[in-house]
């Protein structure tokens, strides 16, 4: 076998091998963005009962409004009861789901956890959103006052695991990814979630239970003092419409193709496929690749072909 040949054919496997993963990479875009909008898991099949955290404003309340869309009961857990009954009353009205509210404040650290283990003892929890979350941009906070996703999970998780079936849905953010100075424990905290979500998805999904780690960018809230909705700034019900289609396909998610597109890029991801730059880049390295390895093996060839012509020899053919 000659030098041309070997190349040829190390040229011929790299492409075949770059034109694989690129359908492979293509192939995860397409379920977790495109065909969850028309093939949508049904999330009652989890259990009658979805828990938020967080949920009288912002994304937690519009998980709370979209899974009670989807038919799910709803337990409404934050600190201020008047928002929580407002807020109750709103997801009733509308869709004519029940719902339960907690006051709880996740500052005043374990003393709450009894009281809403007590509430929950008796509803079958399928779903629970781990979404409280706070910056310290306006007030600073200590350690231990900043909200915690494992006990709420250390509560719902037993019930689900005895069921065989249960979503555990966090919220982490893209800052979880991307360490930002003067922020440093709300970044911390966030790369907990993220990697506190992907170990258990890891350890519980044999049992049935689907940990799900949500990072989204920019949606317009109280805590990005409601910024304008545009094509990278999502609203509230629109990011979480987007976000619960993906349940099922991806554990690990931007929540909508605007704010999988500015993913830079996906290290902390266990399914780094799902981010859509990384297509992006995955596809130009692929082509870039792919090209300079059918030159290598056109230039070889074209050498080949041409070795019997000297520089001389074409001088004479211009002649
Ligand atoms: N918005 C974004 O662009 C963005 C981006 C990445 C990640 N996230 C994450 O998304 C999650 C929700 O953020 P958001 O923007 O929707 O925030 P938000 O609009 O400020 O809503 C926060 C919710 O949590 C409740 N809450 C706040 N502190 C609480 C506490 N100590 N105890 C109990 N409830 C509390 C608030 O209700 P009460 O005031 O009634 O208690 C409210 O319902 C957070 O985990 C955040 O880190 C947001």
């Amino acid at each position: 076998m000659s030098f041309t040949d070997v190349l040829t054919i190390t040229g011929g496997v790299i492409v075949v091998f770059y034109l694989l993963k690129l359908l492979w990479t293509c192939w995860y875009g397409l379920q977790e963005y495109f065909v969850s909008e028309i093939w949508k898991v049904d999330l009652r099949r989890y259990g009658q009962w979805a828990v938020v955290t967080g949920a009288t404003s912002g994304i937690g309340k519009a998980y709370a409004s979209e899974l009670a869309r989807r038919g799910l009961d709803v337990v409404l857990i934050s600190r201020c009861g008047d928002k929580l009954q407002k807020v109750a009353k709103e997801i009733e009205d509308q869709y004519g789901q029940k719902t339960c509210t907690i006051q709880a404040d996740f500052t005043d650290g374990h003393s709450i956890y009894p009281t809403i283990a007590k509430e929950l003892q008796s509803l079958d929890i399928g779903i629970l959103v781990n979404n409280v979350g706070m910056t310290y941009s306006d007030h600073f906070a200590y350690f231990l006052e900043i909200p915690d996703a494992d006990q709420m999970t250390r509560m719902v998780l037993p019930g689900m695991v005895e069921r065989g079936t249960g979503l555990i849905i966090n919220i982490s953010s893209q800052v979880g990814i991307h360490p930002q100075p003067l922020l440093s424990l709300y970044c911390a905290s966030k790369i907990f979630v993220t990697y506190f979500s992907q170990c258990l998805h890891a350890e519980y999904k044999s049992k049935g239970i689907t940990v799900q780690c949500v990072a989204p960018f920019m949606v317009s809230t109280n805590m990005t003092k409601n910024m304008k909705v545009n094509c990278l700034v999502k609203s509230t019900s629109g990011y979480v419409r987007e976000a619960l289609n993906t349940v099922g396909y991806s554990s690990y998610t931007s929540g909508c193709l605007s704010h999988a597109l500015q993913v830079r890029d996906g290290r902390h991801s266990t399914q780094s496929h799902c981010q859509l730059l990384q297509y992006l880049c995955n596809i130009s390295s692929s082509f870039l690749l792919s090209y300079r390895a059918w030159f290598s093996l056109y230039s070889c060839q074209i050498r080949s072909v041409c070795r019997p012509f000297s520089l001389k020899s074409y001088k004479t053919l211009q002649k």
